[in-house]
């Protein structure tokens, strides 16, 4: 039997930062509000003349999780991008970020499944090494939201944030890595978070972003209502399937959206939001990248270690839901 192990993780965040109270001189906004109802504080925002395109982050986030893994870019066989946010409609943003790794054996293509691109393009990484298809994937979660949001609408500009996340992984013998993966989707609810139109380039400063015509649109409190038994209802189902309970998960790794989201399944799952990781009070919601990023800073503070079993949930637009239940293969440097 082939099992799927994740060998390398990595992470890359814009430099500025964007706290709650810069958000109060765009937008009718208050710290007070937006830590109440959602967790977070700051977010952060890419920036043209940082070289913090989705390419360039993504590109970054990959390198790091290649080196942790000690694999060359000529290994990978395979690149999965999971984005809504790719700096063109195309080509792919994988194939742009192949170029700039010198991944020159890989095949690359994107996967679009909202907040849930991450969790999905496991799936596909998992199937492709499992099927014998390939034997090195890298999987890159990488959105630059500041482009789509529109800066005027205090009811989605607060929440989201950029960055990008990567892990590698191989194909191997020993047991372990992935155990299963688990996605699912309802387009009949596809008008609760979509965007109107298409991508453009990085803006160049705050006041350019105030000007994208790209908005984003979403109906926030159905959605709240949708996430909440969609994630737990996953996450029970990779229990399930795997034979274990609650007892057995180490960590959850979920989406980051929203604090009361991640109260709600954790309660709804009967797990201690302990046992929750979270960093949205620092990057709010990077909808692809948020899960990569989460899992890359839980390994290098040493909150999972090898044989630990780690849930990972997701929810986004689409509607889209997933969950992937691991055993951790990386043992501390
Ligand atoms: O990433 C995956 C998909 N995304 C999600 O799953 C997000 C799910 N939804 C949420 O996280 C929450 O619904 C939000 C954080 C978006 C909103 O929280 P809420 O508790 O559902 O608030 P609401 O939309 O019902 O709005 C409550 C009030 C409204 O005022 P009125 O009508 O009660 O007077 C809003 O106008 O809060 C107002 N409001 C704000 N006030 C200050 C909305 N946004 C803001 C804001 N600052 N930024």
């Amino acid at each position: 039997m082939t099992f799927a192990h994740i060998k390398g993780t990595g992470s890359a965040l814009p430099q500025r930062i964007l706290d709650n109270a810069g958000l109060e001189r765009i937008v009718d906004t208050t710290d007070e509000w937006i830590t109440r109802r959602t967790g977070i504080k700051e977010r952060r925002i890419a920036m043209m003349d940082n070289n913090e395109s989705t390419t360039e982050l993504g590109s970054l986030a990959a390198r790091r999780a290649l080196e942790m893994a000690d694999i060359a870019p000529e290994e990978i066989d395979t690149i999965i991008t999971a984005t809504v946010s790719a700096d063109r409609i195309f080509p792919s943003a994988a194939c742009m970020i192949q170029r700039e790794l010198g991944a020159e054996n890989a095949a690359a293509y994107d996967v679009s499944a909202g907040c849930s691109g991450f969790v999905y393009a496991l799936e596909m990484a998992n199937n492709s090494i499992k099927a014998g298809v390939a034997k090195t994937v890298l999987v890159v979660g990488a959105e630059r939201l500041s482009s789509l949001v529109n800066w005027q609408d205090r009811g989605t500009c607060v929440l989201l944030g950029d960055g990008a996340g990567a892990v590698v992984i191989r194909a191997d013998e020993t047991e372990g890595g992935i155990l299963s993966t688990h996605i699912k989707s309802d387009g009949r609810l596809w008008d609760l978070l979509y965007s109107e139109s298409g991508n453009q380039p990085p803006p160049e400063s705050l006041k350019g972003l105030a000007t994208t015509p790209f908005h984003l649109r979403m109906e926030g409190n159905r959605l709240f209502k949708q996430a909440v038994p969609s994630m737990a209802n996953i996450a029970e189902l990779a229990l399930q399937k795997n034979g274990m309970t609650r007892d057995d998960i180490h960590l959850v790794i979920p989406h980051q959206a929203n604090i009361r989201i991640l109260q709600a399944v954790a309660e709804k799952l009967k797990i201690s939001m302990e046992k929750f990781f979270t960093n949205l009070d620092r990057y709010g919601n990077t909808s692809s990248a948020s899960i990569p990023i989460a899992m890359d800073e839980a390994f290098r503070i040493g909150r999972m270690k090898a044989g630990d079993h780690v849930l990972l949930v997701s929810f986004g637009a689409g509607l889209t839901w997933g969950a992937t239940l691991l055993r951790w293969s990386i043992p501390p440097s």
